[in-house]
């Protein structure tokens, strides 16, 4: 029996000190020391000694068992170390290798064009709205003074969500004027950018979808002087003191009298260049003195107040603001195209 004590001392330590993680250190103690482990099988005998010899094995057992307790403890202190300083090596941050830049994006030109021109009406007291791009055709057409049949409504030119031609994607932002009149208090001063969309193929002049920006203003006393005089003032922020304006004649259904404002082109003066075709002028809105019709089914007395409105198209805008020549591009988020400005 001192022999086998002694073997499964030996064996114990050796196995206990070469365990490399917790899982190892457990089994060995379980082969060694466990309810059905060496050691125990080897004091289950000990009733079977003479009686002269169980105190000297009785000890030795034990002290068996207590080295082989001693180095699990000290072998699991020394796992427990190594884990540790395996996991901070593992984690380490190598503080002084170079850091990677950060790539800083920034605004698209479209609304660095858009943010100029808000900032011009908010400083003549105007306030900005946002509107749904899912309208009611009532707004988009029948409150404008577009009736049934107007060609605008056609489904050939407007994406409808209904049989019955009565949801849409809007066409244009001037839906913006009816919710405008129908929610605000008077006098109203609104500029109103976002998305419009008609049945157009891509190309470098058209896309399905675009942006305009509505502009209103409805007040006591209001005449096309208030209008041209407007305009004039944000063409010159925009495009410089002495920047020359347009007004032809033209149509809406829902100003009257309406006109289209070109601008003086910026690059010949007005002589004729490619720029401007030739034409010395560049056409830059529509515009015009709000429809009686239109003010009336808002429930607004014609008699007391009048308005005027205008409608930008935003791609146009940024296009001749950083002279880009196709339409695609503004859309197509090219990083090598957006980085140039
Ligand atoms: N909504 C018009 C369009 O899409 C643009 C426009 C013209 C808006 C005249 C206006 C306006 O407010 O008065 O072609």
């Amino acid at each position: 029996m001192k022999e086998q004590l002694e073997l499964i001392l030996k064996q114990g330590l050796e196995e206990i000190s070469s365990a490399s993680c917790k899982d190892e250190l457990e089994s060995a103690r379980i082969k060694y020391l466990g309810k059905k482990g060496e050691l125990t099988a080897v004091l289950k005998m000990m009733g079977k000694l003479d009686a002269s010899e169980r105190p000297a094995m009785g000890q030795l057992a034990n002290e068996v068992r207590a080295a082989l307790e001693n180095a699990i403890e000290s072998a699991s202190v020394k796992l427990a170390e190594a884990a540790l300083i395996q996991q901070l090596k593992d984690e380490a941050l190598d503080v002084t290798i170079p850091g990677k830049a950060a790539i800083v994006g920034h605004k698209h030109p479209m609304y660095v064009a858009l943010d100029e021109l808000k900032e011009i009406f908010i400083g003549m007291g105007f306030t900005i709205l946002d509107g749904p791009e899912i309208e009611l055709a009532t707004n988009n057409f029948d409150r404008l003074n577009a009736e049934e049949g107007h060609p605008s409504r056609d489904w050939s030119d407007t994406f409808y969500f209904d049989e019955d031609s009565r949801v849409m994607l809007r066409s244009q932002t001037s839906p913006m004027q009816v919710r405008a009149m129908d929610t605000m208090e008077l006098p109203i001063r609104i500029l109103a950018p976002g998305r419009v969309y008609r049945k157009d193929e891509v190309d470098a002049t058209h896309s399905p979808m675009f942006h305009q920006v509505e502009g209103m203003v409805i007040d006591k006393n209001i005449t096309m002087a208030d209008l041209k005089g407007t305009l004039n003032t944000v063409v010159e922020q925009l495009y410089g003191k002495g920047t020359k304006t347009r007004f032809r004649p033209h149509h809406f259904p829902f100003t009257e009298p309406s006109c289209e404002m070109d601008v003086q082109c910026h690059k010949c003066g007005g002589v004729g260049c490619p720029t401007c075709k030739g034409e010395g002028w560049i056409e830059l809105l529509g515009a015009g003195m709000i429809h009686p019709r239109v003010l009336e089914m808002a429930g607004i007395d014609t008699n007391v107040y009048s308005g005027w409105a205008f409608g930008i198209g935003l791609e146009r805008m940024a296009m001749r603001r950083f002279k880009i020549a196709d339409l695609r591009l503004i859309f197509e988020n090219d990083v090598r195209f957006l980085e140039q400005f």
